[in-house]
This record gives C-alpha cells, sequence and structure tokens, in this order.
C-alpha cells in the first residue's frame, strides 16, 4: 500500500501488516497442523484482528515480555533507534498452566477460533492466514489503517480529526466535531476530514451494541447533524478496557497509525461509573490532561474539550458555562437509556430525532413481550 507523503507516519515509519500472502496460505496451513493449539477467544480474537492491520504499529504480534513490561511500567515502547512510540495498553495473549505444558518447547504455535479454525500463526512476530471477519453485515465498515489511509488520500486530505466514541451520537458529541472543523478551517486547512470511529470490539453489557449504534450513526449523518461530504465512517475493532487515562492513549495512537494527525478529546474518555460508590471512576479531565503530555503522541495535536450540556436557554447543546450553572441540564448515559427506556423524549436539541428513534427501538428490541 501507498502511504502518502501527507498523512502522518505510522508509529516506527512503516505500518505493520501481518497477513500471510495468497500465494503462501496452503503451505502455511499445512505446516500448522503440525503446531501444538491455542483457542482463542473472542476478545483475543479482536486484538488479533488489531494487531494483523498494524493498530498497535510498530507492534508485530502480541507483547514478549520486554514490550509487556514498558508498557505496564512506561506506558510507551522503545525502538531499537531510541525513537519512543506510545503503548498504554498490554497487548498479550493469556494461558494457563495446561495450555503453557501443551506448548512446551515449540517455538510456534496455531492460534485458532472458537470453531476450531486456524486464524494465525504464532513464531517470531505473528501471521495471520485468515484474516478475521465478523459476517454480520458490518465487515464493510472495518477499514484498516492502510485502507483508511487510501481513503484520506483519495479524499485529498490536508488533515484528518479523529473521534473515537463508544456510545449514540448526540449534539454534544457532534458539537465537538463540528466545531473542530471550524477551527482547522480557521488555521488554514482547506480539507479536513472527519474520521467517525465507533470502536466495535468488546464493550459491556450495558453499552449500546454496535449494531444499533452503526444504524444511529447512520442517521446522524442522514439527518445533516454531521456532513457526509467530509466524514468516513469506520469501525475500530479493539476491545473496551474502561481504563480511562490509560486506555484514550491507546485510542488516540492507534488513530496515528490509521492517518489522523488530530484526536479530540473530551470529558472522561474511555470512563465508566464506579461500580460502587455514585460517582464516575476516573476524574472526568485527568483523560484530556494525560493525553496532552503522553510518551510518544508529541506528533499527534491533541484537541481537548470542555464539557458539553443541555443548555436550557437555548434549547440545545453547548460548552458548559460554570457562571451560569443552572441554565445546564446534564444528561449522563444511564439517564438517556432510562429516558429511552421509557420510551420518553429528551429535551428538543438533544438528539436529531431519527437517532433518537434507534435507541428508543433497541430498548423496544430488548423489551420482554
Ligand atoms: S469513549 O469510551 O469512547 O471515550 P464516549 O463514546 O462516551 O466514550 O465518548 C466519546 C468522546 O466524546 C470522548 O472523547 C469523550 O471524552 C467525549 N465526550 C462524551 N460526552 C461528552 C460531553 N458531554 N462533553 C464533552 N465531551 C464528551
Amino acid at each position: 500500500t501507498r502511504i502518502s507523503a501527507s498523512l502522518i507516519d505510522p508509529d516506527g515509519g512503516k505500518l505493520v501488516q501481518l497477513f500471510v500472502p495468497e500465494s503462501e496460505k496452503d503451505s502455511k496451513s499445512k505446516q500448522a497442523l503440525g503446531l501444538p493449539k491455542i483457542r482463542l477467544s473472542k476478545i483475543d480474537l479482536q486484538w488479533v484482528h488489531v494487531l494483523s492491520e498494524g493498530w498497535a504499529s510498530p507492534l508485530k504480534g502480541f507483547m514478549r515480555e520486554s514490550e509487556f513490561l514498558q508498557t505496564l511500567h512506561f506506558n510507551s515502547l522503545r525502538l531499537e533507534n531510541g525513537s519512543v512510540v506510545n503503548m498504554s495498553l498490554p497487548i498479550v495473549l493469556a494461558i494457563d498452566d495446561v495450555q503453557k505444558n501443551r506448548v512446551g518447547s515449540f517455538t510456534s504455535v496455531a492460534l485458532v477460533d472458537e470453531d476450531d479454525d486456524l486464524v494465525a500463526v504464532l513464531n517470531e512476530g505473528e501471521e495471520v492466514i485468515n484474516p478475521v471477519q465478523y459476517n454480520d453485515g458490518l465487515d464493510r465498515f472495518r477499514l484498516s489503517p492502510a485502507q483508511l489511509r487510501d481513503e484520506f488520500e483519495k479524499r485529498n486530505a490536508d488533515a484528518v480529526f479523529a473521534f473515537q466514541l463508544r456510545n449514540p451520537v448526540h449534539n454534544g458529541h457532534a458539537l465537538l466535531m463540528t466545531d473542530t472543523r471550524r477551527r482547522l478551517l480557521e488555521m488554514g486547512y482547506k480539507n479536513p476530514v472527519l474520521l467517525l470511529h465507533p470502536l466495535g470490539g468488546y464493550t459491556k453489557a450495558d453499552d449500546v451494541p454496535l449494531s444499533w449504534r452503526m444504524k444511529q450513526h447512520e442517521k446522524v449523518l442522514e439527518d445533516g447533524v454531521l456532513d457526509p461530504e467530509t466524514t468516513v465512517v469506520s469501525i475500530f475493532p479493539s476491545p473496551m478496557h474502561y481504563a480511562g487515562p490509560t486506555e484514550v492513549q491507546w485510542h488516540a495512537k492507534a488513530r496515528i497509525n490509521a492517518g489522523a494527525n488530530f484526536y479530540i478529546v473530551g470529558r472522561d474518555p474511555a470512563g465508566m461509573s464506579h461500580p460502587l460508590e455514585k460517582r464516575d471512576l476516573y476524574d472526568a479531565d485527568h483523560g484530556k490532561k494525560v493525553l496532552s503530555m503522553a510518551p510518544g503522541l508529541e506528533r499527534l495535536n491533541i484537541l481537548p474539550f470542555k464539557v458539553a450540556a443541555y443548555d436550557k436557554t437555548q434549547s440545545k447543546m453547548a460548552f458548559f458555562d460554570p457562571s451560569r450553572a443552572q441554565d445546564f441540564l446534564f444528561i449522563s448515559g444511564t439517564k438517556m437509556r432510562t429516558l429511552a427506556k421509557n420510551r420518553e423524549n429528551p429535551p428538543d436539541g438533544f438528539m436529531c430525532p431519527g437517532g433518537w428513534k434507534v435507541l428508543v427501538d433497541y430498548y423496544d428490541s430488548l423489551a420482554p413481550s
């Protein structure tokens, strides 16, 4: 794949892609028959997908001990040439003692999915024989970093700004994206392109499932909240860790590899509620503060945003103004879900009607008939 001179370089300079060439698939598959097998869980398979397309470049497979230790203790990796790339989440293949004994002294292992079908071979680095597909009707939205780079080039983007999300798009999210576009045009960019990049891997049970979120995002574009002409909608294959300020670094780093040079971050990224207490698990401002200081992310332009809330005086989502706090309404994820479940409407201007209807339909589909 061509790498455009105008797009930001991938971490490590070269985009890693772990696919075995078509002509070698048969022989590699045969060799794999003689190897010990490790069965991948659904989440392991999502990581194989992530690694195979180079979202974690320059990683060439699951982390080995040195990479794992650097990640845990430095949130980054030092490359042979001395440069540092960000790497905040451990991407490891955990096995138990039974599997470990089965591997024994073998230096290669076959990785199979839950149906026992061969996916990849693990040796010095990983070699993916059968690219990961989900056959859920959404594979066409799962563009790899190389495909996204091609798409941005085709569109002649002179800036790419990424928006990571795992929730339905409300007008507060949209405000961050439209405001970014305005700022980039003001800075002199002629053709900034938005990467609207919903996370597609594991999410916790009370998050809205990917298929419904994709329907919701489609409505947001149809209803004109975001401009389809300057937006690329694609699925980010990573699973969620809900690791807040640690995870948001991974979310940003992976988007560099896909060609994004601007990254939007707002309130409490990759956060969740405290499991026992009635509060957020992380300080809602730490994510954006950490991202602006993160080792190895110096090349990425971080765009930190204040919290957006519903401004009752204007009947729309706006940046929160603490000097007139009483004018604002905070509609949390929980609040939003409760409204949709009870078929109640949020205040006008919170979300486009088409998008809201998708959420109501989703909760309807869960209700016992
Ligand atoms: S995340 O797990 O993907 O970070 P979510 O989909 O809720 O969760 O958020 C997507 C992005 O929008 C993150 O950058 C988050 O900080 C930002 N965000 C979400 N809600 C708000 C809000 N009300 N005001 C400002 N930023 C927000």
